[in-house]
């Protein structure tokens, strides 16, 4: 399927002209019928399954900058939405693009989306990010100003530290993948204690119920230094998930806290890393999990 995948990419990226910082004009006339189906199917599936297990703010973030609508959105409206909401925009790219220009993006307050989306067969897996996952799941919380700023200061920290040091990449992913990507906050008034607001997880039909619903998982409050040192999944869903409090908690650590962390990181390069189902002495254990369906090997 990647495979795939990659080979419809280059046939759509073909022609686009790619500026120097690796963003395009989106090109909207490329999308047909079946981009924007898949767009409107993809958007009224999730928005039902969040509804209750997200993050309060995110579907009211996602109706703000007008992501509810039955075709895929023009980026430049749903910038000038962020714009006034955070001072945020966003800009397409052909794809992934190298981590120290993401980096740059981040910490100037823009978000790179993918400009492609998924073809029909792949609603439910898709092994590189596409519109739906950059746009979908990233975008909407960048109304909340907590949040926008987390996002900014990670993006700074980020780009201070892999210049300074490129093995601190492994460091900053791992924070990256376990609050941005796959991350739970507690809320006591939810049907489990915890709500998603990570987009790998809110753009994701099965990890969107087994993250909040499954005995599988470890759920364990956040800790900066753990998250650092702990491997995890890129081809299953997570076999744990660490909690935060509230979006100042994530401010304090995707800026000051790992900014100081990074500025002396030999101790965590040289420690061995966890793996992505260990549970520790030290840890705070929301819910331990059972482990069915894990697998042992396969840890990144
Ligand atoms: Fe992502």
């Amino acid at each position: 399927m990647a495979a795939a995948t990659a080979k419809l990419q280059e046939q759509f990226d073909a022609g686009l002209e790619t500026r120097a910082d690796f963003t395009i004009d989106q090109p909207l006339s490329r999308y047909g019928a079946v981009d924007h189906a898949v767009w409107d199917q993809l958007y009224r599936r999730q928005a039902g399954l969040l509804a209750g297990r997200a993050n309060d703010t995110f579907l009211a973030g996602a109706a703000q900058i007008g992501l509810n609508v039955a075709h895929v959105p023009s980026f430049e409206a749903v910038s000038e939405r962020l714009m006034r909401a955070t001072g945020w925009r966003i800009v397409a790219v052909p794809g992934l693009v190298p981590d120290r220009i993401f980096f740059e993006h981040l910490a100037n307050r823009r978000f790179p989306v993918t400009w492609w989306i998924r073809r029909p067969d792949e609603l439910d897996y898709l092994q590189e990010p596409d519109c739906f996952h950059d746009l979908f799941g990233h975008v909407p919380l960048l109304t909340n100003p907590v949040f926008a700023d987390a996002i900014e200061a990670y993006g700074q920290t980020a780009l201070a530290a892999h210049a300074r040091d490129p093995r601190t990449l492994t460091l900053l992913a791992r924070l990256y993948w376990y609050t941005v990507e796959f991350g739970l906050m507690r809320d006591p008034g939810a049907p489990n204690g915890v709500t998603i607001y990570g987009a790998g997880i809110v753009s994701s039909k099965g990890e969107s119920i087994y993250s909040v619903e499954s005995p599988a998982p470890n759920r364990i409050a956040f800790d900066l230094d753990r998250v650092l040192r702990t491997r995890y999944r890129i081809d299953t869903f997570q076999k744990t998930y660490f909690v935060i409090d509230s979006f100042g908690q994530l401010f304090d650590a995707l800026g000051a806290g790992v900014a100081s962390r990074l500025a002396d990181p030999a101790s965590l390069l040289d420690a061995e890393p966890f793996g992505a189902g260990d549970v520790l002495a030290g840890d705070t254990v929301l819910t331990r999990g059972t482990g069915a369906g894990w697998r042992d090997e396969g840890d990144v």
